[in-house]
């Protein structure tokens, strides 16, 4: 099966085709184009909710027709023509900002009544975490194995717990089956993307701020500073980061002479502790929960001290427990991940039904 996804819930328009075989196994991208409008958000510092909508209307007719393009270079057998090769399509219809999601979730109905296929809604939280889903590089999953053998993802993979870290949210789930998701606790104020790129102007960092204190924090002494580790030991899986973004507040109001070494000091102790915090709720959540596996998703997992200490420290803890890390490419906004998950979850539904719902949370 083939399908076609569309992908516009915030800054990036992205539109993918991916191939599905049998839910034991991987799906493979067949092609994946991904356009964004964050060198217009750099400028301001943060995303423009209205300067992303209007963006989204540029690129969207642009990135479906490449992803099609891309994937007809593909194509021994040209006899048929593309339409019929596609299956379905997939779209993201929230949680997201309205007029993004709008964008896309239009196109991908116009489509839908045109070209007569079934459309699939999906949750773009559950497309983070179906990213695991795809078929990765060689060298990607021989850094992500544990015993140095390569990850499959099957049924036995189940019960899983996905830590989704992004911009917008930060949220551990239980997994139970493909479409079986229990809400474990997410976090009460900012997500771990949000601290990060709210620090990162804090610090006078690039937008986005969590590549910007990555790459400062390579430089940096993560014990420099002792930040706090809200929740840390709390009795739940909720996670609070405003309290860290307001010590560092603190800290850049007392430091009267910034230089590139303090900088650097804050960016990797600030790092440290929002890692240390999503690390330890996570495997606290596996061992409550018994779970085979972890699934990493969302644009905080391309963070490397992230992936490293998460890998260690259920390496050292936890040994059987399967660990899933997405390809650093694709844990920002994708459309391959919206179609990953709709093959997975298939619930075909008529254009008619679609809905755009920037609320959208877990069932
Ligand atoms: O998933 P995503 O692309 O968009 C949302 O759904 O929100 O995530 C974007 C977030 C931003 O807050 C960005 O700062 C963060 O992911 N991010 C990172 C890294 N790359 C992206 N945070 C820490 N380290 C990174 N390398
Ligand atoms: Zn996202």
């Amino acid at each position: 099966m083939k399908i076609l996804g569309i992908e516009t819930s915030c800054d990036e328009t992205g539109a993918a085709i991916i191939e599905g075989q049998s839910r034991n196994k991987k799906v493979k991208i067949l092609s994946n184009i991904v356009t964004s409008s964050l060198s217009l958000h750099k400028k301001t510092g943060g995303i423009i909710p209205e300067v992303a909508a209007r963006e989204q209307i540029k690129y969207i007719i642009p990135v479906i027709n490449q992803a099609i393009e891309q994937y007809d270079n593909l194509r021994a057998n040209k006899q048929n023509s593309i339409v019929s090769d596609i299956d379905a399509i997939a779209v993201t219809t929230g949680p997201g900002l309205i007029g993004s999601l709008l964008i896309g979730v239009e196109t991908a109905k116009t489509l839908s009544f045109i070209w007569k296929k079934p459309i699939i809604a999906v949750n773009h939280l559950i497309g983070h975490v179906y990213t695991n889903f795809i078929q990765q590089s060689d060298c990607e999953i021989q850094t992500k194995s544990l015993n140095n053998k390569p990850l499959t993802v099957n049924e036995s993979t189940f019960p899983a717990i996905s830590l989704i870290v992004s911009g917008g949210h930060t949220d551990l789930i239980l997994i139970r089956n493909h479409g079986s998701i229990k809400w474990l606790g997410g976090t009460r104020d900012d997500a771990a993307g949000e601290a990060f790129d709210k620090i990162g102007r804090l610090l006078n960092l690039p937008y986005p701020g969590g590549p910007s204190i990555e790459k400062e924090a390579l430089k940096g002494d993560p014990k420099a500073f002792n930040f706090p580790r809200p929740l840390i030991d709390s009795n739940d899986y909720d996670f609070s980061f405003s309290g860290l973004k307001t010590a560092v507040y603190r800290e850049t109001k007392i430091i009267k002479r910034f230089n590139n070494r303090l900088t650097a000091n804050i960016s990797a102790s600030v790092q440290q502790a929002i890692v240390d915090v999503l690390v330890k709720k996570t495997l606290k959540a596996v061992l409550r929960y018994n779970a085979k596996s972890i699934l990493l998703g969302g644009g905080v997992a391309a963070n490397q001290k992230l992936r490293d200490e998460l890998m260690l420290n259920t390496k050292n803890q936890i040994p059987n427990t399967e660990i899933l890390i997405p390809e650093k490419s694709l844990c920002t906004d994708n459309a391959a991940m919206i179609a990953s998950a709709a093959f997975f979850n298939y619930k075909p539904a008529s254009w008619k039904k679609i809905i755009a719902n920037p609320e959208l949370y877990f069932d």
